[in-house]
């Protein structure tokens, strides 16, 4: 586990659970703040290394890694990985700029390597339970909402906390970005800590997006309309609300027989919750990279996945920047 901050210790217990089911043997963590290394190495029963180089010198049959660097940091580390042989699954946003996500996308082709990127959510059973029922998305409203912590500073909301949502409706959707509108405000950090974004893709579909770090209260919701539907996620509570009206549920859901249907106020609309098995999002994450290791398969979050959403970050972070000029208030 190469980087044990706030969420790479996240990732060093998973593996350390994984490791009791006997299918992993976590080796070690890497952090080059020593204190927090040898302190993580004694909570999760492993070595604990200043730095990647000493790893791979002290054990070469590493074959896996985690990479909870910071951002700036992802390209670096993890081509030291992927050319020495190991495979990765590094954090989100794959890196801080697009130039660093080519690379990485070279190093893992020329190397052969598994490459995953962290965006958790595609892993939330309620995100996982909404695929199948996905017909033609029209109009998507998402809010992400936390309250502020002094982490994560690095990089603005957008990078830090909307780009979970741009990756899952850009999976969502299948199609190109037409037009992106976008408001951003810095309020405690000098990067934008608030914004609020209006993509409009080819296919016509609209998706309005807030992301807050400096919110009083905690939302991760996101919910969208779609033919004779609207349909409900919250991330948090892993639910899905499933409303149809004139008989869509059967046609798009198809094995209504796993949900749950409950009474509702208007007898023309019907509403429904697909059966989901609770799971920890980071759990299944990291049990699909070590699949992906194993079977050298694709991994369901690919490097191309995370340029895609880091493209759309960036442009978005850009056109926060123009309004920012239009209306005469610094980006910070
Ligand atoms: N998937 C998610 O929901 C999620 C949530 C939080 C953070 N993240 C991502 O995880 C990454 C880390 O974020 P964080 O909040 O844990 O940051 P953090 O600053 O708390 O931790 C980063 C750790 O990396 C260590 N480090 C620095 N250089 C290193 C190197 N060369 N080798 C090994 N370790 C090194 C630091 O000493 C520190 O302990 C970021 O990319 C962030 O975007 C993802």
């Amino acid at each position: 586990m190469i980087g044990v901050g706030a969420f790479g210790r996240n990732h060093a217990r998973v593996y350390q659970q994984l490791q009791q089911a006997g299918r992993v043997r976590l080796v070690g963590v890497v952090d080059p703040n020593m204190a927090r290394a040898d302190a993580m190495a004694r909570e999760f029963s492993c070595k604990a290394f200043g730095s990647v180089e000493q790893m791979l010198t002290t054990h070469s049959g590493v074959q896996a890694a985690s990479v909870a660097v910071p951002t700036v940091l992802h390209l670096e580390v993890a081509r030291t990985l992927m050319e020495a042989g190991v495979d990765v699954l590094i954090e989100k946003p794959v890196a801080a700029t697009l130039g660093e996500a080519d690379e990485l996308l070279r190093v893992a082709a020329e190397h052969n390597r598994v490459a995953q990127v962290g965006h958790l959510e595609r892993f939330n059973p309620a995100v996982r339970a909404t695929l199948p029922l996905i017909n033609r998305p029209m109009f998507f409203e998402v809010h992400r909402l936390s309250v502020f912590s002094p982490r994560a500073l690095d990089v603005d909301v957008v990078l830090d906390l909307m780009i979970h949502d741009l990756d899952v409706v850009l999976t969502f959707v299948k199609s190109e970005v037409k037009e992106i509108r976008a408001v951003g405000l810095p309020v405690l950090s000098g990067k934008v800590d608030i914004a609020n974004v209006r993509l409009e893709f080819e296919s016509g579909c609209v998706a309005n997006f807030t992301a807050s770090r400096v919110s009083t209260e905690r939302v991760r919701k996101l919910r969208f309309f779609q033919a004779g539907q609207y349909i409900s996620i919250d991330y948090g509570r892993q639910d899905v609300l499933v409303f149809s009206v004139g008989g869509a549920a059967g046609n798009a859901v198809g094995s209504a027989a796993e949900m749950a249907s409950e009474p509702s106020v208007n007898p023309q609309i019907q509403m429904a919750k697909p059966a989901i098995t609770a799971e920890e999002p980071l759990l299944a994450e990291i049990k699909a990279f070590l699949q992906s290791v194993r079977e050298r398969s694709r991994p369901v979050v690919s490097l191309e996945d995370g340029r895609r959403a880091l493209e759309l970050g960036l442009a978005i972070l850009e056109e926060i920047g123009r309004h920012a000029g239009r209306i005469g208030v610094g980006r910070g």
